[in-house]
């Protein structure tokens, strides 16, 4: 049987939808694509803030519903496989908050799944996060699990660094005598497509050609690099109500400069860079392949920084080992679903830092009764 798997990220670039097979190690992805948002629907969603009315987030929370939906039929149709072969959809759905602390510890998605299992028919998983929440964890990262099952037993030690508006890093050790770890790093893309889009207009910065014309601020970036999530303990886990443009000001005011836009660019860019190599250094320091996976993979300007920060580690994209660094997160929720209908936990404790390892996600069945006459 097939599985689907849909996810959109903090970056709300796109739809990334993948239909797959998972066959003992074997990963059989058979189509995937990335579906764009209509434009309206990316303002609505970029514009929700704490002060939205609960209307409109449940507009969105149906708008998006619907938008999953038809992109997991124009998937199937795609690759001609019918939905009585796809055992499930996991559907991440957008995320609208984030909130780990433990005074809030909830973590919410918008896309109603009931929308997405009736109009196409198939069993669907969503709500992937709050059980490891409820369980103590950070419900976050959840792609640890399947960085493991896809790029782990190599024999070496391998870092899988996912580059989407968070960046990410899942730990593999070479043995077994040592946990994988996983945590988020810090702001990935995210800082920097706000930045470029207030300045220029702009989507992303293609390839970090803006950042590399410019110059990085030393005062701004250790101001940044300062900043008390970087050195936090794990479990750790962040989003877009942290990194910000509101915290780039404040560093910002509190290096009292304000470098002109692109050398702003620039220092956002090291920035990731940085924090993503002391996070290596830190707790992989043995680390001799990382294989970077998500949009960030296609930035040439900081995959170069990222390879001369790290000097002994080499540093690939997935597709070195033949998947799609594109696909990664839509086929992790994929995965997830099948691990929700086998009944086995999709968390790792060691990662989320949730109590036990836990079933993830619940689960919609596409309702259509027979009526009786
Ligand atoms: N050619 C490119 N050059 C530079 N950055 C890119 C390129 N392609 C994608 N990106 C970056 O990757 C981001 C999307 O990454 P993705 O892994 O989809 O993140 P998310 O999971 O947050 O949606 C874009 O917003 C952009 O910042
Ligand atoms: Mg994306």
């Amino acid at each position: 049987m097939f599985y689907l798997g849909l996810m959109s990220g903090t970056s709300m670039d796109a739809v990334d939808a993948a239909l797959v097979r998972f066959q003992n190690h074997h990963l059989d992805l058979r189509q995937y694509r990335q579906f764009p948002f209509p434009a309206r629907l990316a303002d609505s969603l970029k514009a929700i803030s704490p002060s939205t009315p609960v209307i409109e987030i449940a507009r969105c929370d149906h708008e998006l519903g619907d938008l999953f939906a038809e992109c997991a039929i124009q998937l199937m149709n795609a690759a001609g496989i019918p939905q009585s072969e796809v055992a499930a959809i996991g559907c991440h759905g957008q995320t609208v908050l984030h909130c780990p602390q433990p005074e809030v510890r909830n973590s919410l998605q918008l896309g109603d799944p009931s929308r997405i299992a009736w109009r196409t028919g198939v069993r669907t998983v969503a709500d992937f996060r709050r059980m490891d929440m409820a369980a103590g964890g950070q419900g976050a990262p959840l792609a640890p699990a399947l960085h493991v099952w896809l790029l782990g037993g190599a024999g070496l030690d391998r870092v899988v660094l996912n580059i989407g508006g968070i960046a990410n890093v899942t730990i593999i050790p070479s043995g077994s005598d040592r946990e994988v770890t996983g945590f988020d790093v810090g702001p990935g893309n995210t800082l920097l497509d706000q930045w470029i889009r207030q300045h220029r207009r702009e989507v992303h910065d293609r390839d970090g050609t803006w950042a590399a014309g410019g110059r990085c601020n030393g005062e701004v970036l250790d101001s940044m690099l300062a900043d008390p999530y970087f050195p936090r303990q794990l479990p750790k886990s962040t989003g877009k109500e942290y990194f910000n443009l509101d915290w780039v000001a404040r560093h910002a005011a509190r290096a009292g400069v304000g470098p002109e836009p692109r050398d702003m660019q620039a220092t956002l860019a090291e920035l990731t860079c940085r924090t993503i190599a002391g996070a290596i250094f830190n707790y992989a320091p043995s680390t001799s392949e990382v294989l970077v996976c998500g949009g960030g993979v296609h930035n040439g300007y900081m995959m170069g920084r990222l390879r001369a920060l790290l000097g002994k580690a080499t540093v690939d994209s997935t597709a070195r080992h033949g998947v799609d660094p594109d696909a990664v997160e839509a086929v992790t929720f994929a995965w997830l679903a099948k691990c929700r209908l086998d009944g086995v936990p999709g968390n790792l404790p060691s990662v989320t830092g949730a109590s036990h390892p836990v079933i993830l996600g619940a689960i919609y069945e596409p309702g259509k009764v027979k009526r009786e006459k």
